[in-house]
């Protein structure tokens, strides 16, 4: 057993993982950029005001799973480390007056959350989200907008049979009377509510509705559902987001009881599932609109819609169904020599090819040259350069280790040599 592990509910990952992942990374900053959205990047940590007033008090982001950072002596603010991203953009959104710039915003990030969760399967205490916000636009186009921007990315991302489930949760019109109602319809099961919902009975009954304590799920089936309760500005809406859905071809799925974990969500709110697995609170990804946010947190009153796709349930999903992961990257070429010890030649010539834009890597120890070209094999490289006698003449050999075939090549010409028949190779073209 190693003396030191990763902290509970995280994990390092590994170059053999890490293809997958930077394949998911530019995928996703790609996709963002073809529908306008622009990167940003806020702090890995927050006042913990910005979280406990943006996500809600009473939420089991807030109460149970914000990584508060301890205060030091001489600092009067407290912070947390960002269990999701909104909050943060939100706050830059304010702070730097973007509200003057073109709205809407659209604004990305890619990067690491943490929240102290009981970790499980999917569920790990730092974990990564690609997340999009639209801030200055009421919808309902965007809305639509944006959730065809998720299904277009697992779609690219190679994963089947990823569905949207779609609700919308009313707005400061209609929830009040909505909140009230579902408070009376509880009232009644109070004793058998467990501990921490029969608390949030008094203080954010809502929340109950996504407890994921089994107990919950007879009482919550029988509850009014917010969807009939909408006033006629929520449920215009939310007709012309299904229709704008249904116009480009995105299928979806009414839920009724989805109300999201987060206190900030107006009117659309949606999740995406692998088909099958929406009883299991393993969301792969969440979001909707938060109309009320930017006033929150001191701006002026602006509406907004975002999601965020949580990249370590993908990347789990994708291995579970035998998508391929793209193999390492090998270099174009490794530079070897006859002369094990001499490792300058070496070194100036592999810093050659790499300044002419070439990957490749030399063999710096001093095995004998047979041990350095199967090495250079294993590392799945097109070329070897063998320097030899011929380096005297200016010369090098080239071998093409995948043909078996070699020649010899004026140093000057080496890079564009590799270049040439490297570019044939991976088109499936000609040896050197
Ligand atoms: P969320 O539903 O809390 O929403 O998280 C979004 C996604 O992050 C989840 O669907 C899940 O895939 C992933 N995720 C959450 N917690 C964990 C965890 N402990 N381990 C692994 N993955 C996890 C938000 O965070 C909102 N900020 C989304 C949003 C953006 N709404 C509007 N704009």
């Amino acid at each position: 057993m190693p003396t030191y592990r990763a902290p509970r509910g995280t994990r390092d990952l590994l170059p053999t993982e890490t293809p997958l992942w930077t394949r998911l990374e530019r995928l996703a900053a790609d996709i963002a950029a073809r529908y306008g959205y622009r990167r940003i990047e806020t702090p890995v940590f927050e006042q913990t005001d910005i979280f406990e007033r943006g996500i809600g008090e009473v939420t089991d982001v807030v109460e149970k799973e914000l990584f508060r950072l301890a205060p030091r002596t001489e600092e009067s603010e407290s912070w947390a480390l960002r269990p999701e991203p909104t909050a943060g953009i939100v706050r830059a959104y304010v702070q730097h007056g973007m509200r003057t710039w073109p709205q809407p915003v659209k604004l990305v990030q890619t990067g690491p959350m943490f929240r102290y969760d009981r970790p499980q399967a999917g569920r790990y205490r730092q974990f990564w989200q690609f997340d999009v916000e639209a801030i200055g636009d009421p919808g309902p186009a965007v809305d639509a907008e944006i959730i065809e921007l998720g299904t277009h990315f697992y779609r690219e991302a190679g994963l089947a049979g990823v569905e949207v489930l779609l609700n919308s949760i009313g707005d400061p019109a209609c929830r009040p009377a909505y909140v009230a109602e579902l408070a009376a319809y509880f009232e009644p099961h109070r004793a058998e509510l467990p501990a921490i919902e029969r608390g949030r009975l008094d203080r954010n009954v809502l929340r109950l509705l996504d407890s994921n304590d089994p107990a919950m799920a007879v009482i919550n089936a029988k509850a009014p559902r917010i969807t009939d309760r909408l006033c006629s500005a929520c449920e215009e809406h939310f007709a012309a987001v299904r229709a704008h859905l249904d116009a480009v071809g995105v299928p979806y799925r009414l839920a009724p009881g989805l109300v999201r974990g987060l206190d900030y969500y107006t009117r659309t709110a949606f999740e995406f599932y692998v088909t099958g697995r929406e009883g299991q609170q393993q969301a792969l990804a969440g979001g909707g609109r938060y109309d009320g946010l930017v006033e929150l947190l001191g701006g002026r009153p602006t509406p907004g819609i975002g999601f965020g796709i949580g990249l370590d349930r993908l990347v789990l999903a994708l291995i579970e169904t035998g998508v391929a992961a793209p193999a390492e990257a090998a270099p174009a070429a490794v530079v070897v020599g006859a002369n094990p010890d001499d490792t300058i030649a070496r070194l100036q010539v592999v810093t050659r090819l790499r300044a002419a834009g070439i990957s490749s890597r030399a063999e710096l120890g001093r095995r004998k040259l047979g041990k350095q070209l199967e090495a250079a094999a294993r590392d799945g490289a097109h070329f070897a350069v063998i320097l030899g006698d011929e380096l005297t003449g200016g010369g090098v050999a080239l071998r093409d280790l995948s043909a078996g075939t070699q020649k010899v090549v004026a140093l000057t010409d080496l890079a564009r040599e590799i270049e040439r028949a490297h570019a044939a190779h991976r088109h499936g073209g000609g040896a050197a």
